[in-house]
């Protein structure tokens, strides 16, 4: 069809990328030098005439749906930005100039589509080389990529994070410099792109870098405030920051359920503000994870997490977070058991892998202790689950005699 209408087309940006790494993508971009909205037109009614057409006049982009791909078109454009906005104004650009806009030299290559050179790769930032590398670099200077669209100093770190590539030196730098613009970035992008570190193989990765860069403390100061160290009279407690991250990072080898790596993130949130030392004692946090789930509603609100079930989830989980083992240390009750299980309720198996993942001590004769009555208490609720659900059992038998 680009050929018939007489104009160029590639297709570009992140299918590309993901075609040499060899990931699924299910969004197809492609760039047109020209009408992109007419080009959509045409292929949509070519492949199907049903197919309904969006399209965005201000950018000149045009997309539809087709089987399970979001296919988008987009007329090859310059863009300037405005100090307020992300939303750029918008020129008619050659295919280079298209490139030079994007975010990342791996986001940045193109394949043409025209009979001429159809297949060729156009990748004049070096894009192919840094993905061996494993680089995330800007094709502009960094200050100019991130400070007009400050988006892409969230991206820059979730996709380090997913494909566990570094920050080449000037990104970072620049990430640092110009970390106060992500305040004209709205929470529910910023979230996404959160959500998107927490869904990754090893989130510690971004959560440090997004620390580093000085992003947290604007993005989510609650948790930042859990970095920190404090000692009195010789006494030291842990980094909870970084203790959140170890716990993270354990609960993602066991669960793919974002809301339960978020309880992770969520589960020792309160622990600044209920920190003490008692003389004799030393640390204690008593009460953080009461506090905690009482904060869990406002983070959600805040950061535009949904308001729903998903949040009642985590809120339980953080309230529960430390019962397991509390309940080993007691000489465990059936009574006790029954009530953990009634208040966790079909939660109890996610509980239980919270519980285990917030195990981080090095202290090995410690952790083998931790273990060994974590084991305890599974095999105690295990034990009463199957005698209540025996007795109910017999019971309903009974009665249907
Ligand atoms: N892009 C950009 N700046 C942004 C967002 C996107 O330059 N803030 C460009 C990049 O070239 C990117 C392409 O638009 O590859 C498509 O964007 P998008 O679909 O959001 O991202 P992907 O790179 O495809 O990756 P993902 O789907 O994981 O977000």
């Amino acid at each position: 069809m680009a050929q018939q209408l007489n104009v160029p087309c590639y297709v570009v940006g992140g299918y590309v990328r993901d075609v040499f790494l060899g990931r699924e993508c299910k969004d197809i971009d492609f760039v047109v030098v020209g009408d992109g909205t007419m080009l959509a037109r045409e292929v949509a009614q070519k492949i199907d005439c049903k197919i309904k057409v969006n399209i965005f006049k201000t950018y000149g982009t045009a997309m539809f749906k087709y089987m399970d791909l979001d296919i988008e078109f987009v007329g090859a454009r310059k863009e300037s930005y405005s100090p307020h906005s992300r939303n750029p104004e918008v020129m008619q650009g050659t295919l280079r100039d298209d490139q030079l806009r994007r975010d990342f030299t791996i986001n940045a290559m193109a394949i043409s589509l025209n009979k001429d050179d159809y297949g060729m790769l156009l990748d004049p930032f070096d894009g192919l080389h840094m993905l061996s590398y494993k680089i995330i670099k800007t094709p502009l200077d960094p200050s100019i990529t991130f400070s007009d669209d400050p988006l892409r100093m969230m991206r820059a770190i979730r996709f380090a994070t997913q494909l566990s590539f570094s920050l080449d030196e000037s990104c970072l730098k620049a990430i640092k410099e110009n970390c106060h613009r992500i305040s004209i970035i709205s929470k529910e992008r910023i979230t996404d792109e959160l959500n998107k570190i927490i869904a990754s193989p090893t989130p510690s990765v971004g959560f440090k870098l997004l620390f580093d860069t000085g992003l947290l403390q604007l993005i989510f100061p609650l948790m930042a405030n859990l970095q920190g160290v404090e000692t009195i009279k010789g006494k030291a407690h842990k980094d909870n920051f970084y203790h959140t991250l170890e716990v993270l990072d354990n609960i993602c080898k066991t669960t793919d359920n974002l809301w339960l790596r978020w309880a992770a993130v969520l589960h020792d949130i309160a622990k600044p503000h209920t920190k003490r030392f008692e003389e004799g004692t030393g640390w204690t946090f008593h009460g953080h994870e009461d506090k905690g789930a009482r904060m869990v509603p406002r983070i959600f609100n805040e950061l535009k997490l949904p308001l729903n079930e998903k949040m009642k989830y985590v809120q339980k989980l953080v309230l529960l977070h430390l019962r397991p083992i509390v309940l080993s240390k007691e000489s465990i009750t059936d009574s006790a058991v029954r009530r953990l299980l009634f208040e966790a309720g079909d939660d109890i198996d996610d509980l239980m892998l919270l519980c285990e993942a917030d195990i981080t001590t090095k202290n090995e004769f410690k952790k083998e202790k931790h273990r060994a009555n974590f084991e305890l208490v599974k095999h105690k609720l295990k034990e009463v689950e199957e005698k209540d659900n025996f007795e109910v059992t017999s019971l309903n038998h009974l009665t249907q005699k």
